[in-house]
């Protein structure tokens, strides 16, 4: 048994659009109800790397029960790893860690790296191999991002890293412990709804977001786009879960950045709240003042 105290639970993977240089905004933009309430359901139906998950467990002991979900399914697939088996995983990357440490030569780590890869791709790996898998190529390939092509295959080249922390045992322990009380799924985030028995959850929504550029690529996570008729569709999504009485949050960018004649969000949630933040992370093709830019948070309280 773990002692909670000195479990720091974080993302065991880097996904696009992590939150966790938003976590101090997100927090001060709570409902203050949530600390006090004695049967507290946190809810996140785009859950990718979990950053707010992990922090929110831990900050509001309270929760009873969260019900996460992602489309992408290696990701489910890790979560239930870490939640089910988490001393098989570590084993399996401990060995794999060995292996990478033990190569000295660039040429032969990436030579390993690409064969990996390809293993990992012909998808007929158990859950155990291909999660340890999937997070050796996190924290090996180039800027240690996840991306898939049309095909599903994952596609990011090797990265030049001296020594990087493959078996994390400590996050691995501290999530499997908290994800105790999670329910994880694996679909459209619609059907989240279903494992939602009791009102007044709090949901956190952070969908791909809407690029605020030509050249970005913010919602390049796999196959599936998410286009406007999709953000269209999640607002209505919003709006129901409000009127069956739940608390809701979402993050999305500020169209505002690029263009601030852009009411694109500020026309579709005209009905909720909208708070600009600042984000910390910096965009260089974005022509605002000093490259600074801001996100949304938009609540229905
Ligand atoms: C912005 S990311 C989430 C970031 C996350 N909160 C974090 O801290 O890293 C959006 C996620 O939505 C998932 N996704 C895309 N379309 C979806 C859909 N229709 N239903 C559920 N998840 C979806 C993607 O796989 C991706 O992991």
């Amino acid at each position: 048994m773990l002692d909670k105290k000195n479990c720091n639970a974080k993302p065991f993977l880097k996904w696009a659009g992590g939150k966790a240089q938003l976590i101090d905004s997100i927090s001060s933009s709570l409902p203050k109800h949530l600390k006090t309430s004695e049967s507290l359901i946190y809810v996140e139906p785009f859950i990718g790397s979990g950053a707010l998950l992990f922090w929110f467990l831990q900050s509001y002991p309270n929760t009873k029960k969260a019900v996460v979900n992602d489309i992408n399914q290696d990701l489910f697939n890790a979560y239930n790893v870490i939640k089910k088996e988490p001393e098989n995983l570590i084993k399996e990357l401990g060995s794999i860690q060995d292996k990478y440490y033990s190569l000295k030569d660039e040429m032969e780590r990436k030579d390993f790296f690409l064969a990996q890869r390809d293993k990992f791709n012909a998808r007929n790996l158990n859950s155990i191999q291909s999660t340890a898998l999937l997070i050796f190529m996190n924290r090996t390939c180039y800027n240690g991002l996840y991306r898939v092509n049309s095909k599903g295959k994952f596609n990011v080249p090797f990265g030049k890293y001296s020594k990087p922390k493959i078996c994390d045992v400590p996050t691995i322990k501290c999530d499997s412990q908290l994800l105790q009380k999670v329910t994880i799924l694996n679909g459209d985030y619609s059907e989240i709804l279903s494992h939602v028995d009791s009102p007044k959850a709090f949901f956190y929504i952070d969908p791909p977001y809407k690029p605020i550029s030509q050249s970005s690529s913010f919602n390049a996570y796999d196959k599936n786009k998410f286009d406007d008729t999709e953000q269209e569709r999640l607002k209505d999504f919003c709006a129901r879960i409000g009127t069956l009485g739940h608390y809701w949050l979402l993050s999305n960018s500020d169209t505002k950045n690029f263009d601030p004649n852009n009411e694109y969000f500020d026309n579709l949630y005209k009905d909720f709240n909208i708070k600009r933040v600042k984000a910390k992370r910096k965009i260089n093709s974005i022509s605002s003042k000093r490259g600074e830019i801001f996100e949304l948070l938009i609540s229905n309280y």
